[in-house]
């Protein structure tokens, strides 16, 4: 029998990390989830497409309820083609996977598949209270938020605004969260109402959701 000699002391890795305070909490921040040279290279990305006029308003709703509603949230998107992601987005799609299957592998969860849109917040632009989880996009199971933002400072504004749901919660909410470059928010899409307040600079970050199939 082979053994296979493992150097973990005690200490769980990011993902374990990550799995555990979902089932704990519904809430993980993981912070450093990508290193900085990826963050900044997304950011560049962004950037880039945001020049070539890649970027569209948010609606709020799916399908034929897709609406704009710029008093609700005004951010500029951009979804990614996930089955031909850039040699930028493919690492983090990569770690994604690795995360899906250790949450499917734990909780059970059937996740499916990964959605997800590069998000611009111009200086000033918010998203009010909201679930991820509506009748219409039942399928969206858990939210996975990347911030891109290099040295984001409280000043600067726009932190994610977490509330407390239906569920009790042991985490003390409401919650600010800073969009740090490289912190990974992920969170059971159903379970908090949450917020982007408004920044004082351009605000960026990837923001996609494990699916289940419909
Ligand atoms: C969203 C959202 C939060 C954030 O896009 O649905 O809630 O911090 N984003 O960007
Ligand atoms: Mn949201």
């Amino acid at each position: 029998m082979v053994q296979t000699v493992t150097t973990d002391n005690g200490s769980s890795n990011k993902f374990d990390r990550i799995v555990n305070d979902l089932a704990e909490t519904g809430l993980s921040i993981c912070d450093d989830f990508l290193p900085p040279l990826l963050v900044s290279s997304m950011a560049q990305e962004i950037r880039e497409l945001w020049q070539l006029g890649e970027f569209r308003h948010a609606g709020v709703g799916k399908g034929t309820s897709l609406q704009l509603r710029p008093d609700i949230r005004n951010d500029r998107i951009h979804w990614l083609d996930t089955e031909n992601p850039s040699s930028v987005q493919r690492p983090y799609l990569l770690e994604l996977e690795t995360l899906r299957n250790y949450i499917n592998r734990s909780l059970f969860m059937g996740l499916f598949e990964f959605e997800g849109h590069f998000t611009l917040y111009p200086q000033g632009a918010f998203y009010g209270v909201h679930y991820d989880r509506f009748i219409s996009s039942l399928e969206r199971v858990v939210t996975c938020i990347l911030y891109l933002n290099h040295g984001w400072q409280p000043e600067d504004g726009g932190a994610l605004n977490i509330h407390s749901g239906a569920k009790p919660c042991i985490l003390p909410l409401p919650m600010q969260v800073l969009p740090q470059g490289g912190r990974l928010v992920t969170f059971i899409s159903d379970r908090f109402p949450h917020e982007v307040l408004p920044a004082n600079r351009d605000r960026l970050s990837l923001t996609g959701w494990f699916r289940v199939r419909p």
